[in-house]
């Protein structure tokens, strides 16, 4: 994963602080109480703050203006006077139905700039400029005068997504994704998350543009083609979706179970692994494909030579188009230099047990070296890599090479 991951990590360590402030509440689960939840009501309505100028060439209309300040870091500045602009709705993840704590705990209140939401009743899209705020709440009670339910406790923390071809060229969309923390005092600027993390989730499972605007009926409003159920559910089951989210939420490079043996012939281990590999004893496999193809993934890198091996009980699997592989399951796929002949690693995955339990099941391992098996790809070696789980939780029991194979 070589361009690819080599920016992701550099993301992930730029990161690190926004990461742990997310961290921190979930291993911490309850920690502190929030504070100043109800002095911050009237700082942040504040809205005459962060009102740049888009640059010509994205703004259309000249009364439209930016909600939100990028520093000279390249870093969002936490948004303020949120709550005055355009309330769109409170999805509501309690952490008792997400033991021990809901990715993203528990109220989400959503707001949109009011000069965006403008356009989207004009147009039914998103103007480039657009700033969608998430702000957190917990449930304070669940039982009122009016009834067992729901209720808003305290404020939890704060998360912005922002469209911008000036600033996010490169992210699809042109959508970053950020998180002040949920924990107070939240951060005053927040980095731009890695493309994986946020919104590879966003781009599989939103209604419109990357927003979830089939749980927003005041979004939801403007389409009839928009229905409040998911509308491309990549994610088989809970405890994929919980898994992706804490692919967003915690370190994405380590693995979340234990290495398993390994019940086939590819090596767990990674001396074993190694040599297995340099051996290339997988071309025992008689499911293979037959010449290299580009790479659909980021192996190594998008586009570059790659070519898929596989054991015949994965084969036959696939074949019979079932939900889940057996132990054992193994594949190996080779990566090459540009050129087309100079072997540049593997990337590999073996299933260790019968249960994929969101992506643990599996092995992962990526190296980007033929000499030296440390030279990791991006994750770690090991079961359930969020950053490897992240993307193929949408295959075929989390295997996505096209089959038949080519
Ligand atoms: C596994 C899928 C998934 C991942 C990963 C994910 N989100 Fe979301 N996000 C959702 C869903 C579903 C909603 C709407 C419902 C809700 O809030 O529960 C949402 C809503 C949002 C919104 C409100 C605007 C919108 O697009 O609907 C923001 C802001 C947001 N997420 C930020 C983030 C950030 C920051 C990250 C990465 C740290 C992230 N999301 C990762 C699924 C995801
Ligand atoms: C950004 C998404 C993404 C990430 C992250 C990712 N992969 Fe993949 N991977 C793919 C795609 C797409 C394919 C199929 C590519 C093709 O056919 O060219 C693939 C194919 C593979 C294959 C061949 C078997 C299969 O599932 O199709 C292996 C093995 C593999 N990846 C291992 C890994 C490992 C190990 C990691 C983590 C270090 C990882 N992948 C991370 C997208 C991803």
């Amino acid at each position: 994963m070589n361009i690819f991951c080599k920016q992701r990590s550099k993301q992930i360590l730029q990161s690190k602080a926004g990461l742990l402030a997310l961290i921190i509440p979930l291993a911490g689960c309850g920690g502190s109480p929030p504070q100043e939840t109800t002095g911050r009501a009237a700082t942040e309505n504040d809205s005459s703050r962060a009102t740049q100028p888009l640059s010509s060439q994205t703004s259309q209309r000249s009364e439209q203006k930016s909600y939100f300040t990028i520093n000279s870091d390249g870093n969002l500045v936490r948004p303020t006077g949120f709550r005055e602009w355009v309330y769109v709705g409170t999805p509501l993840t309690p952490n008792e139905l997400n033991p021990p704590e809901a990715p993203f705990p528990e109220f989400h209140n959503v707001y949109v700039d009011p000069d965006s939401w403008s356009h989207f009743k004009a147009t039914g899209e998103f103007r480039d400029g657009t700033i969608i705020v998430k702000e957190l709440a917990t449930v304070g009670a669940n039982a009122a005068v009016s009834g067992n339910g729901f209720f808003m406790g305290d404020f939890r923390g704060l998360e912005a997504t922002i469209k911008s071809a000036q600033y996010f060229p490169d992210e699809p969309g042109n959508w970053a994704y950020f998180s002040f923390g949920h924990d107070y005092p939240l951060a005053e600027t927040a980095e731009a998350f890695p493309t994986a993390a946020c919104n590879a989730c966003h781009a599989a499972s939103a209604a419109t543009d990357f927003v979830f605007t089939q749980y927003y009926p005041v979004l939801r409003a403007r389409s009839a083609s928009v229905v409040p159920g998911p509308v491309v559910m990549d994610f088989n089951s809970r405890a994929e979706l919980q898994n992706a989210m804490l692919a967003a939420t915690s370190a994405i490079g380590e693995p979340r179970a234990e290495t398993g043996t390994s019940p086939g012939e590819v090596p767990t281990e990674l001396d074993a692994l190694f040599e297995y590999l340099n051996d290339k004893e997988y071309e025992n496999f008689a499911a293979r494909e037959s010449a290299l193809h580009p790479s659909r993934g980021p192996h190594a890198n998008f586009g570059s030579p790659v070519r898929v091996f596989m054991s015949d009980n994965v084969a036959a699997s696939l074949e019979a188009g079932n939900d889940f592989h057996p132990v054992g399951s193994s594949i190996v796929k080779e990566m090459y230099e540009d050129d087309g002949e100079t072997l540049q690693g593997w990337a590999v995955m073996v299933k260790t047990q019968s249960d994929s339990d969101g992506g643990n099941g599996w092995f992962w391992y990526e190296v980007t070296s033929t000499t030296d098996p440390t030279a990791l790809g991006g994750g770690e070696a090991g079961n359930g890599i969020p950053l490897c789980t992240s993307c193929h939780g949408s295959g075929s029991d989390y295997v996505l090479t096209k089959f038949p194979l080519e």
